[in-house]
């Protein structure tokens, strides 16, 4: 995607250095013999609370079932530049979230060689809020462009398999999780009892994406086959909520996004509005905060999404002017996204929130609300 900063200057320790986001470019970064240092130390996996709360099982369907109770809060957020304040992560997980989802860029390092990006991680890693965050909650997530390889780069990126070591390192993914093995970092979670799950489908957009164009694939074979497989045949949860790193409901803006490959967002749509239960796509890259919710599919079925991008850097989204599918206000502040469900009735009831980093709400309202 393009992002649109002109210039942002930090201070890291005495060592002064300037990371230009700058259209389709990259960060001039200067790295320190600390940094080096940094990113020589292993990064995981770790023994402590990740996980520690729900027995977790890997099936055949390339996903992972949590036995604990229902999901009540379900935060997540995209695009945390590494090099900047990292106490965002204290105010989330103050909230005690039960699962928090990242939806890619949660490092930039576009032009910073494989074996420097584990120390660009740990600057996320080792914060103090965000350690406080893996003891609170279910770390999922997925990557981007720029925590993948580079501005817009998809299945030509040459390193993508110790790209793929790196954020799954960085995630926590287990050892004997096949999600070590695969090709690109796909899956499935379920969370809660069988009559009241919340299915969460984290795709890649990264991997295998070809150039955009009509009859383009973003997904790759493979993935289909995953996806189809989950969404047709997986036992059906109350509530499936698709992670996507680019937006899937936007057509109106520049950047990356779904509809630049009509024929695999048609072909999602085709599978996603024949699921009987709601469904709530999750999305990040634009650097700006919204809610998009779709005309009506087939039979009828509304599809809502929520973007929450920017953790350290919104309101340089160049895409934020229009979407006609857009419900509420755009989001320009820094910001993360929360999903609170309502168990208490039959039918979950879903609501969502986009907070600034501070803590307070800036949107807010319950999904398929008529
Ligand atoms: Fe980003």
């Amino acid at each position: 995607m393009k992002i649109s900063i002109l210039l942002l200057a930090v201070v890291l320790n005495s060592n002064a250095w300037a990371a230009g986001i700058i259209g389709d470019t990259v960060f001039p970064y200067e790295v320190t013999a600390e940094d080096e240092a940094l990113a020589s130390l292993a990064m995981g996996p770790f023994a402590d609370a990740q996980n520690a709360q729900a027995v977790a099982t890997y099936d055949p369907f390339h996903s992972t079932t949590y036995f604990s109770g229902q999901p009540k809060t379900i935060a997540f957020a995209s695009c945390n530049f590494q090099r900047l304040s990292q106490d965002h992560f204290k105010v989330i997980a103050s909230m005690k979230p039960d699962v928090w989802v990242w939806l890619g860029d949660i490092i930039y390092a576009d032009i910073l060689p494989m074996n420097l990006r584990r120390g660009e991680y740990r600057h996320v890693k080792m914060a103090t809020g965000y350690q406080q965050l893996r003891k609170e909650s279910v770390i999922l997530g997925v990557w981007d462009d720029h925590d993948y390889g580079y501005n817009n780069v998809g299945e030509d990126f040459k390193d993508k398999k110790e790209s793929q070591r790196l954020i799954l390192d960085f995630l926590d993914e287990p050892a004997a999780s096949p999600r070590r093995t695969q090709e690109g970092i796909y899956w499935t979670y379920r969370f809660g009892p069988a009559d009241q799950q919340v299915r969460i489908v984290l795709l890649d957009l990264r991997y295998f994406r070809e150039v955009a164009g009509p009859d383009h694939d973003l997904l790759g074979a493979e993935q289909w086959k995953f996806l189809e497989d989950e969404l047709v045949q997986g036992a059906q949860p109350a509530l499936t909520i698709i992670g996507s790193s680019t937006q899937f409901l936007p057509t109106e803006h520049n950047g990356d996004r779904w509809d630049q490959y009509p024929r695999a967002r048609q072909r999602l749509l085709n599978l996603v509005s024949n699921l009987p239960e709601k469904v709530i796509f999750l999305s990040g890259d634009v650097h700006f905060g919204e809610v998009s919710r779709s005309e009506g599919l087939a039979r009828g079925k509304i599809i809502e999404e929520v973007t929450a991008s920017g953790l350290t850097h919104a309101g340089l989204g160049a895409h934020s002017s229009v979407n006609r599918l857009r419900v509420g206000n755009a989001v320009q502040r820094n910001h993360f996204g929360v999903i609170q469900m309502d168990w208490a009735r039959a039918q979950p009831q879903p609501s969502y929130e986009i907070r600034s980093v501070d803590g307070s709400v800036l949107e807010s309202g319950r999904f398929f609300a008529n």
